[in-house]
């Protein structure tokens, strides 16, 4: 059987006297449970403070694909390991959307995340017209394969992958069990014609959406492995019901 992995993606909220209250809130609730906070740059020291010697792990929300150098704005792998991270989120909607990556772009970061020993959390996922077209799984398909290219199908042991329909995140509109597990499946069987055992162990988690009073039912398909989570992840109260009900 397969763990299950919550993550939380802060995205750009936070101050340091929230994430204080909300880092002092979720790290008791979650002693011995395995879950992870994905924080903005300057947060990580305060983050990496706060949850030392927990089993909550933390890390970031994007990287350079660059090793180091002239690249004003940009943050490198290397410099996440300075501060603990054990993951990185790459090629989120909202950085392939609002920021132009493109699928080659993202699996230089995810190539960037793993040469650096930090454990990419891929998202793919569809909008709502590609749903509407029914491209949704040629859209994955494309977004995984981009990946596959670059860094090969064996890479896949050492990330994660979130499915997170783009239709679906921040609005309310959670993906039904049903449609979630119908993806999920996908993604695992298109690994799994590559290579069987990377895609029995690979998490996938589902992201969009997802709060404590939906989680339980997401979390017990069987190819969703625990939910990468934005709003509900910064509200102590129900990021912790979220990774108790992946936790069950
Ligand atoms: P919401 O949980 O706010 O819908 O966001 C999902 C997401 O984008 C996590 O990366």
């Amino acid at each position: 059987m397969r763990k299950k992995l919550v993550a939380g993606n802060w995205k750009m909220h936070g101050s340091l006297a929230e994430n204080a209250a909300l880092l002092d809130a979720i790290k008791p609730a979650l002693q011995g449970i395995e879950a992870a906070v994905c924080v903005p740059f300057p947060y990580l020291a305060q983050t990496q403070a706060a949850l030392a010697g927990s089993s909550i792990a933390w890390g970031a929300q994007n990287l350079s694909e660059q090793a180091k150098g002239a690249f004003t704005g940009e943050v490198s792998a290397a410099m996440l390991i300075e501060f603990g991270c054990r993951y990185v989120i790459v090629g989120h909607s909202e950085r392939r959307s609002l920021y132009g990556e493109s699928d080659e772009l993202v699996a230089k970061k995810y190539m960037a995340a793993q040469t650096a020993g930090l454990t990419p959390i891929l998202c793919v996922g569809e909008l709502l017209a590609e749903r509407e077209a029914g491209v949704t799984e040629a859209v994955v398909a494309r977004q995984l394969d981009a990946v596959i290219a670059a860094a090969g199908v064996a890479s896949l042991a050492r990330a994660v992958v979130a499915y997170e329909p783009v239709w679906a995140i921040g609005t309310g509109k959670t993906a039904t069990p049903e449609q979630a597990q119908a993806v999920h499946a996908f993604i695992r069987s298109k690994i799994a014609s590559l290579d069987a055992k990377v895609a029995e162990g690979l998490l996938i988690q589902y992201g969009g959406s997802v709060k404590a009073s939906n989680a339980a039912e997401l979390f017990v398909q069987p190819d969703i492995d625990g939910g990468l989570i934005g709003g509900a992840s910064l509200v102590a109260g129900e990021f912790v019901a979220i990774c108790q009900a992946a936790a069950k």
